[in-house]
C-alpha cells in the first residue's frame, strides 16, 4: 500500500543554509531506513517549504506528524494526500530543488506570477510542478 503526500509549511528564522544541510542530511537517513522516498523544496526568498513524500501508508503518516511538530517551521498546510500504485520519485531517499536554479518560467506554467507560493494554487499544480522538477533534472541528491 502505497502513498503519495505534499505538504507545505513556512520556515521560522531558525532555518539557514546549515540547518537546510542538516534537515537533508537526517532525511536521507531515515528515509532510507524507513523506504520513504521524496523530495524537499526550499525558497529562501520566501522562506517557504514543499515537501513530497512517498511510502507505506503507516510510515509516511507517522513522518508527516512528526515534521509537522518540528519548530523549525510552521503553518503547515496538507496539499495532497493520494493512494499510489507507483512512485514517481523513487530516485531519492530526499531529493532536493535549489530556487536559485530553477527556471522561472516553470513556476509561471503553473501559477500567476514566478514565485513559489503553494498556499495559493491547487494542490494538483504543485504536484505537477514536482514531477516536472524531475522530468527537467532539476531535483539534486544532496549540495
Ligand atoms: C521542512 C522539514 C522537512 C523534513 N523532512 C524530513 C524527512 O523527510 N525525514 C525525516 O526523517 N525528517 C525530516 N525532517 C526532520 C524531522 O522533523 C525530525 O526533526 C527528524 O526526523 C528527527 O526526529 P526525532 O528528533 O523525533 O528523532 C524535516 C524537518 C523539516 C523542518
Amino acid at each position: 500500500m502505497l502513498v503519495r503526500l505534499l505538504y507545505a509549511s513556512r520556515a521560522t528564522d531558525a532555518v539557514n543554509a546549515e540547518a537546510l544541510a542538516s534537515i537533508l542530511k537526517v532525511s536521507k537517513e531515515r528515509n532510507h531506513n524507513a523506504g520513504v522516498t521524496g523530495v524537499l523544496c526550499h525558497c529562501a526568498s520566501s522562506k517557504v517549504f514543499m515537501q513530497v513524500l512517498e511510502g507505506g501508508r503507516g510510515p509516511v503518516s507517522a513522518l508527516y506528524h512528526r515534521i509537522a511538530q518540528d519548530p523549525r517551521h510552521r503553518d503547515v498546510v496538507l496539499l495532497s494526500y493520494e493512494e499510489i500504485g507507483e512512485r514517481s520519485f523513487s530516485g531519492w531517499s530526499m531529493g532536493q530543488v535549489s530556487m536559485s536554479r530553477l527556471n522561472p518560467a516553470l513556476l509561471l506554467k503553473y501559477s500567476e506570477s514566478a514565485v513559489l507560493d503553494p498556499y495559493s494554487v491547487p494542490g494538483k499544480a504543485s504536484l505537477a510542478l514536482f514531477n516536472e522538477l524531475v522530468a527537467t533534472a532539476s531535483v539534486a541528491s544532496q549540495g
